[in-house]
């Protein structure tokens, strides 16, 4: 492969954050723009890295499956939608037993369907794409900076709060992939190259909580034959504040998710027991989520869900916080200097109504890896990508927004799947 100037000037990037994200970005930048020298650092233990129980579902549709063909080689594609469970539908689950079937018309609309992986499966898949050696775990957090040789400005070091150094290699460009509470977010919106003392609460200075806590996991059992395969069943309690959802995710497995709204004074987490991390104990999460839903009407459905929940191994639990980062469009998704760009949660966290995350952070490694395949300079390259995304981003953090938002009061906003759908790599 000739490789463009911008390519020849990412070699030796590193990559912060082995989430979608980043996993995607390495593969992409190697097999679309032919930079072979990337390091990935993950903050996780090997451990944790490895585990393909890790977190619930990931849900992927024709814009993410795009992407994800064009930045892999083989059949990964092929491969994540047999270790899914394809959507053919959804199946509202009304008080009084009744309920409503809306096919998934993505598959015949676009001739690719929509489908739930194990999100731990799917990040597994996307690390076997790389060499061995590329991904560093148990990376040091810690990184509250970047600071640019004097000599050369194309030799850039992560620096900790005090300004030392990192033990890593010199980079021309990081890819700041660290997720929603980004520390790389926040040195871009502040213009500066550390945060120091204050990097840990920066990262989510400009993150609001969209008032619910979704609890969810993926079981190692099928939903009970009354219910049709492939779809996903939702329930809402009359006063929109539990919702429940179940569903397909791959051979005998079912996922489940329970979102939860928090009063204006009172979070659900707030009263769950911490462990010695700081963090609500999976335990004490499981007990009171199992506690919650027994204090709703016991229809079968809810009886169902009550009994995956049960079956699910406590370690397996996984709960995320309902979180956006507010002001985007208002930077740019790199830095003036060139040496950051972000991607994924870091650049874009929007509420979970549309299950469009994963989905977007393929979409982000697919687009700048072809900018950075089609540009004389590395700057060039990191700002047609952020053109290049960011009115998307905005558009689809607002719909996320009404989605979630009118969900709540019992709600529907207008669908615009058709829309997040049509994206093709340009
Ligand atoms: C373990 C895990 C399980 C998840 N499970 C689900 C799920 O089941 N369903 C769902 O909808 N979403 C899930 N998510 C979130 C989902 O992956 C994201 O919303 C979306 O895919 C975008 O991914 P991302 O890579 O941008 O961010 P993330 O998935 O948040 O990944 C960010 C990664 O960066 C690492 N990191 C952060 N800071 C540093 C640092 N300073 N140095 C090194 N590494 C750092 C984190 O450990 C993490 O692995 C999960 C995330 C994680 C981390
Ligand atoms: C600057 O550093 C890069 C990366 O180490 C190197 O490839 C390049 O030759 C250096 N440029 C100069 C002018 O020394
Ligand atoms: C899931 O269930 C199958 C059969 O019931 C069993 O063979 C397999 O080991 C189980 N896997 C896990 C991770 O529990």
């Amino acid at each position: 492969m000739s490789k463009s100037n911008a390519a020849a000037q990412a070699e030796g990037a590193i990559i912060v954050g082995g989430g979608i994200a980043g996993l995607a970005m390495a593969a992409a930048l190697r097999n679309i723009a032919g930079v072979s020298n990337i390091k990935l650092l993950e903050a996780s233990s090997e451990n944790e890295f490895t585990n393909i129980r890790a977190g619930a579902a990931a849900q992927l549709g024709p814009n993410g499956l795009r992407a994800l063909q064009f930045i892999t080689s083989g059949d990964i594609v092929q491969k994540v939608i047999d270790m899914g469970g394809v959507l053919q539908g959804n199946v509202m689950m009304m008080p009084g037993g009744q309920s409503m079937v809306i096919p998934d018309t993505t598959q015949s609309d676009t001739g690719i369907p929509q489908v739930l992986v194990r999100w731990g499966m799917l990040r597994s898949v996307l690390a076997e794409q790389l060499p061995q050696g590329m991904i560093l775990t148990g990376a040091e957090s810690n990184v509250a900076g970047y600071k640019v040789s004097t000599q050369n400005d194309s030799e850039v070091s992560l620096i900790d709060a005090t300004g030392n150094p990192l033990d890593m290699p010199s980079t021309p460009l990081i890819i700041g992939a660290d997720g929603v509470k980004s520390t790389f977010r926040a040195l871009v919106r502040k213009c500066t190259t550390n945060l120091a003392e204050d990097f840990d609460a920066a990262g989510g200075e400009d993150v609001t909580y969209g008032g619910r806590i979704n609890v969810k996991a993926v079981v190692n059992k099928s939903l009970n034959e009354e219910y049709k395969s492939g779809h996903t069943y939702a329930a809402f309690a009359p006063d929109g504040s539990v919702a429940i959802f179940a569903g397909p995710a791959g051979d005998g497995l079912t996922y489940w998710a329970i979102s939860i709204a928090d009063s204006n004074d009172v979070t659900f987490l707030d009263d769950i027991p911490k462990g010695s991390d700081e963090k609500p104990e999976k335990k004490n999460l499981k007990e009171m989520l199992l506690a919650k839903l027994n204090t709703l009407n016991s229809d079968p459905y809810i009886k169902s869900v009550i009994d995956l929940i049960e079956q699910t191994p406590t370690d397996d639990v996984y709960f995320q916080k309902s979180q956006e980062a507010k002001g985007l469009g208002t930077h740019s998704l790199h830095s003036e200097d060139g040496r950051i760009v972000l991607a994924g949660d870091a650049a874009h966290a929007f509420s979970a109504s549309y299950g469009q995350a994963a989905n977007f952070a393929l979409e982000d490694a697919a687009t700048l890896a072809a900018c950075i395949r089609d540009s004389e300079n590395l700057k060039d390259a990191l700002q047609d990508y952020s053109k290049m995304r960011l009115d998307r981003c905005i558009e689809m953090q607002a719909r996320s927004a009404e989605r979630a938002a009118k969900a709540m009061r019992g709600e529907q906003a207008e669908d615009v799947s058709k829309w997040i759908f049509q994206w093709e790599i340009a």
